[in-house]
């Protein structure tokens, strides 16, 4: 018996090793690097938790999207303006905004989701 829970015990400790964020607070998918985003500017910084709101919610179906990985590619797509939500298609297309976006069965954006593409698209 002792022998079972001493196996447990290093198993768990096995696994809980290597780790060098909070995986449970989520953390990692919040302050993980994205390949490509110069995250070394403020305004690099707000793309990437945008990024990763619309990796979340929007490139199932817009995969083009994800090759988008500077705030210019994302205006010379036309989705954003700069500074201007409302003259944005990525803002007002959205489901919280009156939109239709994203389509079922993606769930519309978190309160917190929001304010990611918010706080971008207004810092470009
Ligand atoms: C389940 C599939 C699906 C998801 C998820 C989805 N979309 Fe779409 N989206 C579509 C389809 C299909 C179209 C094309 C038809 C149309 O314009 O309504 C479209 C069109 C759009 C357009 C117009 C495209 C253009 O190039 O003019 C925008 C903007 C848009 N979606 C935003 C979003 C955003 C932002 C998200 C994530 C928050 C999202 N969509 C998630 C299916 C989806």
């Amino acid at each position: 018996m002792k022998k079972i829970i001493s196996l447990i015990f290093i198993a768990f400790l096995a696994a809980s090793c290597g780790q060098d964020y909070n995986s449970s607070s989520g953390d990692y998918s919040q302050y993980a690097p994205i390949e490509g985003i110069d995250s070394s500017t403020p305004d690099g910084v707000r793309l990437l938790a945008a990024y990763k709101v619309f990796q979340t919610k929007c490139f199932q179906c817009h995969n083009a999207w994800s090759a988008y990985k500077s705030s210019a590619q994302w205006t010379a797509a036309g989705l954003v303006s700069q500074g201007n939500t409302g003259g944005s298609l990525i803002w007002t297309r959205l489901k919280n905004n009156g939109g239709d976006m994203p389509q079922d069965p993606v769930a519309e954006l978190t309160t917190d989701e929001l304010g990611s593409v918010e706080t971008w698209i207004n810092g470009i």
